[in-house]
């Protein structure tokens, strides 16, 4: 197994040209890097790939008079000349690393190809996600890997960037990822791209060891020590997302599902429906038109089996409200996971969280946690039957999947009778409908739990008119925040209206992902809860509690809630724009706070609006946007996902507005139309 180093080295460069042979104490960049490539256990033979352009003539000059072997191939199909360069040297394992890391650490390169080798994965890098300073880039990957891709990739960016092809297709090849034992070193920019990077490094290498190259340690207390050093290109540090965001690129074809579809196959014989959740199933989305099951995320893009990317506005159902594989987070995830994830007795992780959540929820005397938001409702619920003595319910909007609400729906399928008849459904704004039912029914209600707002503002006065009536009868008033908490407001919604209820459910976003619910509320009814059995094996995992409580921290920290509210609002703009455009004004309505917004389609003569919404989800998944109804938007979503998203709209509206004229669009959609699980909002 001969595994060689391929350095990809060019001269051109759009903010330093020549950065590659510029001189850093007395030997070119290049130099720096070959040292260090050489130095790395497990590395057979170092080869320079650069383009066949005179430009780079230098660089094949520089390796001739150094005894360094130097391959030339493409200057834009860079894939194609590591292909090349790794066939003429006969290598079963490349490493691919680039001649702008001069500080590349040897050890560090050895770790990932050792993990390469020890795990047999196709590919290992220590580049993704992102936890190493940037400027220690090392990626590995079989010849048969690479072999593939250089046959089947076809996106310009793909042949440009090597090894997106492979990291983008996790289906089919085994990726492995080497994380910082450190946190917080993402921030570190020792890479050489500006002119204040080199300056940077030429204040920095005088303090680094001569005679071989530094470790990552030694470069970094180097740095604690000499912050001034640090401070030089900081600046460029802080622009790296903007320096190294790209738009997306679309596959030139729409895409394909057929490996969706074939485990669709496979695994709906294994499990009903071939997911856990009715809104991530089949039923939800165009028939074979749209990815089944997801590979991974990153920031707000997501990856299906197929190998195609998409900008995620669903989020995984509103939890990923900072992004996929959000760095703080997953730090704090992973330093708990040092210490144990479920335990025989109570944590203190449990009085962290509870003490933060009080600090930030109005209503939050007292916190319980659980694992979803069921587990946050129907724990609601059953306090405030306690509390009350009674057992009836007044619910408005969706409260999950237990007997005391889903019976009241028209999923109610399982449910008996006598449980189905204790909780009334009411819509939205509409006090006159509570009104009526606490006026007819002599035993009382023991709560009413509403999500304080969906698609539409509560009107002047509803939610304090609704706690007031509710008080007068002896209820219990409970916001569902389990959407609303950590997105509208860190205090939720009950902080946004002013007004506080009793009792109070949140979930998804709290732990970013990570399965975390929490019930708060007045200590008085709280306390119920030291006779009221809500009690669970996992409702103190702690990976969860550390997430949320990581969570809760950077947004107190960082302007997350101001940053979905503004992305959320740029996009409806643009949204409703379009609609003006193509004249859909009847047709869709953008609707609800920013940072959850709402889409609405409305029947047409002749179109149903569930044949729209087909339509519409089906065309914007073919160009690159993971839709359902809804924008859910993430601290993520960055003005490339915003761009893309916008455009993938302006061109599926005029889609619809064609379609629609046409007439017949539900019989012309090829595919039955999404018919919804049931209606509650
Ligand atoms: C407002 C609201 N409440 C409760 C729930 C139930 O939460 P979970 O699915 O985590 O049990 C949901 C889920 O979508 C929700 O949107």
């Amino acid at each position: 197994m001969t595994a060689v180093a391929i350095i990809q080295a060019r001269m051109s460069s759009s903010r330093l040209p020549g950065k590659v042979l510029a001189d850093l104490g007395g030997r070119p960049v290049l130099d720096w890097v070959l040292r260090a490539a050489t130095a790395i256990p497990g590395i057979d033979r170092v080869v320079v790939a650069t383009s066949r352009f005179t430009a780079d003539d230098s660089i094949a000059d520089w390796c001739g008079a150094h005894g360094v072997r130097c391959e030339r191939g493409s200057e834009s199909d860079v894939l194609e000349r590591y292909h090349d360069a790794a066939s003429a040297v006969g290598a079963d394992v490349v490493m691919r690393l680039t001649a702008d890391c001069p500080l590349l650490d040897p050890h560090v390169c050895g770790q990932v190809l050792a993990l390469l080798r020890r795990s047999e994965a196709d590919y290992a890098s220590n580049i993704d996600p992102t936890t190493w300073p940037d400027g220690l880039d090392c990626e590995v990957f079989t010849s048969a890997a690479l072999d593939i891709a250089s046959k089947e990739a076809v996106l310009p960016g793909d042949r440009e960037h090597v090894t997106r092809f492979l990291r983008a297709h996790r289906h089919r090849f085994r990726v492995e990822s080497l994380v910082c034992p450190l946190s917080g070193l993402a921030r570190e920019r020792w890479t050489l791209d500006t002119e204040s990077d080199l300056a940077f490094l030429r204040a920095l290498t005088p303090h680094l060891p001569q005679d071989r190259p530094p470790s990552f340690v030694e470069t970094l207390s180097v740095l604690d020590r000499e912050p001034a050093v640090r401070a030089i290109n900081e600046h460029v540090a802080a622009d790296r997302q903007t320096l190294t965001a790209r738009a997306m690129e679309l596959p030139p074809n729409p895409p394909s599902f057929d490996v969706s579809n074939a485990l669709y196959t496979k695994i709906s014989s294994q499990i009903p429906l071939a997911t856990q959740t009715f809104s991530k199933s089949r039923m939800q989305y165009p028939l074979n038109s749209a990815p089944l099951f997801l590979t991974h995320g990153s920031g707000s893009r997501v990856w299906d089996v197929d190998g195609n990317v998409y900008v995620d506005m669903i989020c995984g159902l509103l939890p990923v409200v900072l992004g996929y594989r959000d760095p703080d987070v997953d730090a704090a995830i992973r330093r708990q996971l040092t210490r144990g994830i479920s335990f025989s007795l109570a944590t203190t992780l449990e009085g962290e969280l509870a003490e933060r959540l009080i600090e930030i929820i109005p209503c939050a005397e007292m916190v319980r946690f659980g694992k979803n938001g069921t587990d946050a409702t129907s724990a609601c619920v059953r306090l405030a039957r306690a509390y009350t003595g009674r057992d009836r319910i007044i619910a408005c909007g969706y409260h999950g999947w237990q007997d005391w609400y889903i019976g009241a729906t028209t999923r109610s399928k399982g449910e008996p009778q006598d449980v189905r008849s204790l909780t009334s459904l009411v819509p939205y704004n509409d006090l006159g409908a509570i009104e009526k039912l606490m006026a007819e029914n002599n035993e009382g209600f023991a709560a009413v739990i509403i999500e304080p707002m969906t698609s539409v503002m509560p009107a002047p006065d509803y939610l304090s008119k609704l706690r007031d009536l509710a008080h007068r009868h002896g209820t219990l008033l409970v916001f569902d925040e389990v959407i609303t908490g950590f997105r509208f407001a860190l205090g939720g919604a009950q902080s946004v209206f002013g007004v506080t209820p009793d009792l109070a459910a949140f979930g998804k976003a709290m732990g970013n992902g990570m399965a975390i619910s929490a019930v708060v509320g007045r200590a008085e009814i709280m306390r119920e809860m030291e006779e009221v059995f809500f009690s669970g094996t996992f409702g103190g995992e702690a990976l969860s509690l550390a997430a949320a409580i990581a969570v809760i921290d950077k947004m107190r920290r960082e302007p997350v809630i101001e940053t979905l509210a503004r992305t959320g609002e740029t996009l409806a703009n643009g949204v409703r724009a379009g609609i003006a455009r193509y004249g859909l004004e009847g047709v869709l309505s953008i609707k609800g706070h920013p940072s959850w917004m709402l889409l609405q389609f409305s029947d047409q003569k002749r179109a149903r609006k569930e044949a729209l919404r087909t339509l519409f989800i089906r065309e914007m998944i073919r160009r690159g946007v993971l839709i359902l109804g809804s924008h859910n938007v993430s601290y993520a979503h960055g003005p490339n996902e915003i761009a893309h998203v916008l455009a993938a709209y302006d061109s599926v509206l005029a889609t619809v507005a064609e379609k629609l004229a046409e007439g017949n669009l539900e019989q012309n959609l090829g595919i039955p139309a999404i018919e919804p699980i049931f209606r509650v909002r």
